[in-house]
């Protein structure tokens, strides 16, 4: 009983105790020990470098996502059509032609031009290539437009003309346009991987020994254009 009075009586006295301090380090010791040691140091330059890659992929990825590249756009605004006929050649049938197309480009992106290494034109008549025209290099500017003229003339073999003497009836050809292409997209000074859309026009075009057909004209047409994916 006694012993416990006792230590009823030591709580009810305040009691202090020594302030128990951190160790105190002169703030320049400390720094010194900072950038002696590589380890720490090493560490914080790791940590800096990890947050300065997440913070630069986060912005890339959205500039990325705002900027999605739009699929260009292509029309057939004209096509003349001088010469489309078929002679006999011994056995073989010859297609004489010129065919001149003018083919508009949309480039609809506010962001990015368009570098085309490689652009060519193909003209097919029953799904036979007739005609090819290879175009320079050549760079489109940011939403602009802008014209291309392939002229196809010249003669050649046309194995599967089963089509021709249909469409002459008609008074117009059924005549398939496509560019294949290679590009790039560039925004500011940054290039993109390298894209490959097709652009495919299918076209009417009047008979030009048919003067009912030539007085109805050309129709403008819209070709497919494949997406930048
Ligand atoms: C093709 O037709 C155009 C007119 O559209 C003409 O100027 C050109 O000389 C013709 N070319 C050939 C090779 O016949
Ligand atoms: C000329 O074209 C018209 C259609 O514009 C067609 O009805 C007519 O049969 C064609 N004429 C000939 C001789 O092929």
């Amino acid at each position: 009983m006694a012993n416990r009075e006792h230590k009823v009586d030591h709580l009810d006295q305040p009691f202090y105790s020594p302030p128990v301090l951190p160790p105190v380090e002169p703030p320049d010791a400390a720094a010194r020990r900072c950038v002696a040691d590589p380890y720490v140091l090493c560490c914080r330059a790791f940590r800096v470098l990890t947050i300065v890659v997440i913070a630069v992929g986060v912005v890339a990825l959205v500039l990325w996502l705002v900027s999605l590249p739009k699929a260009l756009k292509a029309y057939v605004d004209a096509a003349e059509l001088t010469r489309f006929d078929l002679g006999n050649d011994g056995k073989q049938q010859q297609l004489r032609y010129n065919l001149t197309v003018a083919v508009s480009i949309r480039n609809p992106n506010r962001d990015q031009a368009v570098l085309y290494r490689r652009l060519e034109a193909v003209a097919l008549y029953g799904g036979e290539r007739f005609g090819y025209v290879d175009f320079p290099r050549t760079r489109q500017g940011r939403k602009s437009t802008m014209v291309i003229r392939p002229s196809f003339h010249g003669q050649g073999v046309l194995a599967g003309a089963s089509a021709f003497g249909r469409d002459k009836e008609e008074g117009f050809f059924n005549l398939n346009v496509k560019l294949h292409l290679r590009v790039r997209l560039k925004v500011i000074f940054v290039n993109s991987v390298e894209y490959r859309p097709d652009v495919d026009c299918y076209i009417r075009v009047p008979d030009p020994s048919n003067a009912t057909a030539v007085a109805q004209g050309f129709t403008a047409t819209r070709c497919h254009v494949d997406d930048f994916l």
